[in-house]
């Protein structure tokens, strides 16, 4: 039995050269890629904040700190207790709510408001 010898194989194409990393590389091709899906992510995520904080958005609330689990917070005075004179907060920013305790002179310069309390007094006689 003769034996066959093979044709020679052709010659393999050269392998690319590793690139010596000089560290982080982008290409102008990735960043054609790169640039708009960042642009696209930050414009989403901007938009689905601005839906999600519609969604929850407390910024109407007066009382931020008063009470929080109460459903509503009510106070009631007769007015034999009331003495002469009683001054009251508006503003829910008082620390002895809800009396007026001057918290809201801060509240007014730092949002420019003008809110402030309620005084009762007796007549003078
Ligand atoms: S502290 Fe609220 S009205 Fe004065």
């Amino acid at each position: 039995m003769a034996t066959q010898s093979l044709p020679p194989l052709p010659p393999l194409p050269p392998l690319p050269k590793p690139v010596a990393s000089t560290g982080f590389h982008i290409s102008k091709d990735q960043l054609t890629t790169i640039v708009p899906v960042a642009v696209a992510a930050a414009l989403g995520t901007y938009l689905l904040c601005r839906y999600v904080n519609r969604k929850s958005c407390k910024k109407g609330q007066v009382n931020k700190t008063i009470n929080k689990d109460s459903s509503k917070v009510v106070h009631s005075f007769d007015m034999e207790d009331i003495g002469s004179k009683a001054v009251y907060c508006r503003c829910w920013r008082s620390k002895k709510f809800p009396y007026c305790d001057g918290s809201h002179a801060k509240h007014n310069e730092e949002t420019g408001d003008n809110v402030g309390p309620l005084i009762i007094k007796k007549k003078d006689a």
